[in-house]
């Protein structure tokens, strides 16, 4: 379904150009839920919004290959990426607000994607988007279909988010903290929603969160990221359970059980490495209770897999019977 291989963004800071995410490689299968985690600055968002082509202004591709269905998304013209943006990927942020269109019914909201990439006509996207209204959980659709985005609370919100991702059925939903900005109870209405949706087995799920409790319930694979690298990856239930990163370790520990309860990450002792001058070695060694000189070791960066699942840890087996 997608495949990212070795992707590098940069921002330009001064003079330089400072990899941000540094050489990022995974995939999602059809129908897949693949979550991404990692404290704040570690290149999440960044890698999420390459995808589609929308890097924020500031940053760039530097280089790597992005492949969507088998067809590589860094060599489209930009109305082909275009095309793709709206049919076959649809994108759910952190904030619905920004997303939507305030002096726009919620409604003809929903419908224009079909319109536009379908050809749909009003009448028959007009009823498409109530119907998938009714399937985020909107009461009443037929009547809020009239209404504007500031007359939905931030819920509300958020399902016609949804709404508008999903309205050209897409093959691969890309989150991005779609949850954060919202009061607990309705983050869980809304993770049900999504949670739903993954039980259709209908579109593959790439999900941002600092939530290891999320992504222990809603992907079936992980990568951990850090200072702009996949440090870990593999089948959640096995990272989770007995991880082979001391820094995947560290996030799990310094969680509640992300399996029992919603929870924050709490942060870890330090700060993540400024990425103008990351550390040599592994960029978490300076962090960290397993460091020795090997971990110091220039270009020691290399993901190898161990048992079902890939660390870039050189004390991998310590940290797995720690
Ligand atoms: N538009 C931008 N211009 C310059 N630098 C940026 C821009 N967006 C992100 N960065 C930098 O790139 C790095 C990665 O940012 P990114 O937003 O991907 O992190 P993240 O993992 O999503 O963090 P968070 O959990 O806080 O959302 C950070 O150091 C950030 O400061
Ligand atoms: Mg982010």
């Amino acid at each position: 379904m997608l495949s990212v291989r070795n992707l590098t963004v940069t921002v330009q800071t001064g003079r330089k150009s400072v990899p941000v995410v540094d050489d990022v490689s995974f995939s999602v299968g059809r129908g897949e839920a693949h979550g991404l985690v990692g404290e704040s600055g570690s290149g999440k968002t960044l890698t999420l919004r390459a995808v589609p082509g929308l890097l924020p202004h500031g940053t760039r591709l530097d280089s790597g290959r992005i492949f969507l269905d088998g067809e590589e998304v860094t060599a489209m013209s930009r109305r082909r990426l275009r095309a793709v943006r709206g049919r076959r990927v649809g994108m759910v942020f952190q904030d619905p607000m920004t997303a939507l269109n305030p002096v726009m019914t919620v409604g003809e909201q929903i419908a224009e994607a079909p319109m536009v990439h379908f050809g749909w006509s009003r009448r028959a996207a007009g009823r498409r988007a109530i119907e998938l209204m009714r399937e985020v959980g909107i009461p009443e659709p037929e009547r809020r279909a009239r209404a504007y985005p500031h007359e939905f609370s931030g819920g509300m919100r958020q399902r016609v988010g949804i709404a508008i991702a999903l309205s050209c059925s897409p093959g691969l939903l890309l989150c991005d903290e779609p949850t954060t900005a919202l009061d607990v109870t309705v983050q869980e209405q809304i993770l049900e929603l999504l949670r739903n949706l993954r039980a259709t087995g209908e579109v593959a799920i790439l999900f941002v969160t600092h939530d290891l409790a999320v992504i222990a319930e809603l992907c079936e694979r992980v990568s951990v990221m850090y200072a702009g690298q996949i440090v870990e990856t593999g089948a959640t239930a096995e990272v989770f359970r007995r991880p082979r990163h001391a820094y995947t370790l560290g996030l799990l520990r310094s969680a509640p059980d992300p399996r029992a309860a919603r929870c924050r990450l709490v942060a870890l002792p330090g700060l993540p490495p400024d990425p103008a001058d990351p550390p040599v070695g592994c960029r978490f060694h300076p962090r960290c209770g397993f460091s020795d000189d090997a971990c110091r070791a220039d270009r020691v960066y290399r993901l190898r897999r161990v048992d079902g699942h890939r660390s870039a840890c050189v004390h991998g087996e310590a940290v797995a019977d720690a």
